[in-house]
């Protein structure tokens, strides 16, 4: 695959990864690219690089272009291995390049990461760069995600190098937003959103705010497509779930042993469901945890179950609440259920697990002895309705 030009003289020459199935745990059933761009000017700049066993792809696409040794700049964005991974063999393909990073931590991260004992241009808020008939302005967006990040904007381009921000996890031979099915690059948005942004919710509108000033007619991230149909479409988005909103949705996430959680699950969803809110039951052994995080980002509750074993909830449902919790979603509504044999246990601590999570538990946790009765049926019903109206408000 060749490379693409993005804009009049900015190409991209990146990578695709079209089999990674696991992100640091983040599942990527669609795959992923690794997005490097070259720009062409009176300066050759290079905007960040790819992960390190796709070194030679990029640099096959970079030599269509121009010889490396002419690159002048090297931008890293971010220090995350995923976009820093190649520039030691990047360095030595370019050896006259300059690397800019951030001066807050992307100077030390690269040093740590890598030992490099060269110089670098450290750059901070306001700092620009002069490369002919473009000047590169560099905002940074410490936390989002890492302390190191920060954006490069071209105005000459009105184009956003978006590093992360706005990504998605999405292999596709096509580059542009516009070229790819909507649906499943908002989804992908989402999922990225919810399993990597997240816990910095409440950075984002500060840097949307920052970004909001700059002309943008193409955002480059990262990850996945380029927005350029209408790059206002993913900047609401972000603005939406960074406020917390939600839908009148309620998921329901839950392990089982005998089938007794399970049933109490279905319950509680009729319950829920006769009320008219949105119902997603995640069985953890058939579901991953990150796309059940895509689910809880727009839904209004979160309710848990889990048998109890050892006196406690299955590991399972307890590796989802530590994800979960990590992510810090912000005003929710929960609840726990569970079953047991002699002693119970699960439901209670995992209230506790959502209470100290920040979700907000509106009815005590509900729990039955082994298999539940049509009446206790009847109850886990009226408990999803209950919550029903609490989500309804
Ligand atoms: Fe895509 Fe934070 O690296």
């Amino acid at each position: 695959m060749s490379t693409v030009e993005i804009a009049p003289g900015v190409h991209w020459v990146g990578a695709i990864d079209w089999n990674i199935r696991n992100f640091h745990g983040y599942s990527t059933h669609r795959g992923t690219t690794y997005n490097a761009f070259l720009i062409m000017d009176e300066k050759v700049v290079l905007v960040d690089t790819v992960k390190h066993p796709f070194f030679y792809e990029m640099l096959g696409r970079i030599k269509e272009i121009v010889d490396p040794e002419k690159i002048d700049y090297i931008i890293s964005n971010h220090v995350e291995m995923d976009h820093s991974g190649s520039l030691p063999m990047m360095l030595k393909a370019a050896p006259r390049a300059e690397l800019v990073t951030s001066e807050k931590f992307g100077e030390a991260g690269l040093r740590k990461h890598f030992g490099f004992d060269r110089p670098m241009l450290t750059v901070k808020e306001g700092s620009s760069l002069d490369i002919g008939k473009r000047k590169l302005v560099f905002v940074p967006t410490p936390m989002l995600h890492w302390p190191d990040s920060m954006v490069t904007y071209s105005p000459h381009d009105e184009l956003l190098f978006s590093s992360d921000a706005f990504g998605q996890h999405l292999a596709t031979s096509e580059r542009f937003d516009d070229e790819v099915d909507p649906a499943v690059v908002m989804q992908e948005a989402a999922k990225y959103y919810a399993n990597i942004l997240m816990p910095f919710a409440h950075l984002i509108p500060g840097a949307l705010k920052k970004l909001g000033g700059l002309s943008i007619k193409i955002i480059a991230p990262d990850h996945g497509v380029i927005w350029r149909a209408d790059p206002g479409k993913i900047i609401s988005a972000y603005s939406e779930w960074s406020a917390g909103k939600t839908r009148k949705k309620a998921v329901i996430v839950f392990d089982t042993m005998w089938h007794s959680t399970a049933k109490m699950a279905s319950a509680i969803a009729d319950g829920l469901f006769s009320k008219g809110v949105e119902v997603k039951l995640y069985n953890l052994t058939a579901s991953d945890k990150s796309d059940i995080m895509t689910h809880v980002l727009d839904a209004a509750a979160v309710i848990v179950g889990s048998p109890t074993l050892n006196n406690g909830m299955f590991p399972s449902v307890a590796e989802f609440l530590c994800y979960m919790k990590g992510l810090k979603p912000k005003g929710k509504i929960g609840a726990a259920f569970g079953s047991y044999g002699w002693n119970g246990g699960a439901a209670k601590a995992i209230a506790q697990e959502l209470q100290q999570t920040g979700i907000e538990i509106v009815e005590p946790e509900l729990a039955f002895k082994w298999v539940p009765t049509e009446s206790e049926l009847a109850e886990c019903a009226a408990f999803g309705r209950r919550i029903a109206d609490k989500i309804k408000g």
